[in-house]
């Protein structure tokens, strides 16, 4: 079974200033909590148990936005406020452990993962989720990582979840090159290779690499060796296209919706969606919208 992931949201996130001059953009609001809340639930949701964060000094936010706050509960119990004190307690669910490593120097994605070895160890597969990226699982029966995590489990191989992007982004993302056809939504295919942030003529394909990854232990002795690659950072892509050649590969095609929140138009979509079907302010809201969209 996979309980592990490991989060890392040690990045300043230049793409959402000035939202996060003093606030790590992770705890940039959707609705009425922080996007890093709805990475832990669909971690949470696919089975995970301990949450591995990779951070920073200045994100202390982030770790305290989980932590307990002893005195705000003992305040709202004094003033029987017992829905809200619910809702705070319901943050970390139960047998769920948030724990936290720092990564001392932005060297990539790749050398933050690295950061999580002495937690996770080498010998047990874990999840990885970039929390710039919402996985939107409405309608669905299980979420996209439930599902890789089954299809690790069913086959041993490395799973990498993706969807299509336009051609004009594929410079941004790691894209992959399918063995035959993509496959189908919420299926897996053999990777014939996966290269980070190629330039459009290079891209084999624009099936990106989104944010999220079921990883065997053995890839940490693989990040050790890399060396520095695009944009001069230790990329996770690249120890992923070490491990393809000696074992294998594979893609997962998702089949939830992404919202990209390490920018603004991607966390007001976010916001717009998630405000929507909010049980709480979604009536409201969708008369907020038929107001302005009027208004036009
Ligand atoms: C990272 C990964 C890249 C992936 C992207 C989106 O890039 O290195 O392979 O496609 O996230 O999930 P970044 O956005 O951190 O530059």
């Amino acid at each position: 079974m996979i309980r592990k992931a490991v989060l890392p949201v040690a990045g300043f996130g230049t793409r959402c200033l000035p939202a996060s001059k003093a606030i790590p953009k992770e705890m940039i609001t959707i609705v009425d909590r922080p996007v890093i809340q709805y990475v832990v639930n669909e971690a949470v949701a696919a089975g995970i148990r301990d949450i591995v964060l990779v951070t920073h000094a200045s994100k202390s936010a982030i770790e305290n936005h989980f932590d307990k706050h002893f005195e705000l509960e003992a305040t709202l119990e004094a003033k029987g406020k017992q829905e809200l004190l619910d809702e705070l307690r319901a943050i970390v669910p139960k047998g769920v452990n948030i724990i936290s490593v720092r990564q001392p120097e932005p060297l990539g994605l790749g050398h933050a993962v690295l950061c999580a070895r002495p937690v996770i160890g080498d010998s047990e597969p874990f999840a990885v989720l970039l929390p710039d990226v919402l996985v939107d699982d409405e309608g669905l029966a299980r979420n996209d990582l439930a599902g890789m995590i089954d299809a690790f489990e069913a086959t041993g191989r490395t799973q990498l979840m993706v969807e299509e992007v336009d051609w004009a982004t594929v410079h941004k993302y790691g894209i992959v090159s399918p063995e035959g056809e993509p496959p189908a939504a919420g299926q897996s295919c053999r990777l014939a290779g996966v290269v980070e942030k190629p330039a459009r003529e290079q891209a084999p394909s624009n099936l990106a690499v989104i944010g999220r990854y079921v990883l065997p232990g053995s890839i940490f002795s693989l990040l050790a060796e890399t060396p520095p690659g695009a944009g001069d950072e230790i990329q996770l892509t690249d120890a992923i296209e070490t491990l393809r050649q000696r074992d294998g590969v594979d893609a997962w095609r998702m089949c939830g919706k992404t919202y990209d929140c390490g920018h603004q138009l991607g966390y007001l979509e976010a916001t717009l969606v998630y405000a929507r079907r909010h049980p709480r302010f979604g009536e409201g809201f969708r008369e907020l919208m038929a107001r302005y969209s009027r208004a036009e």
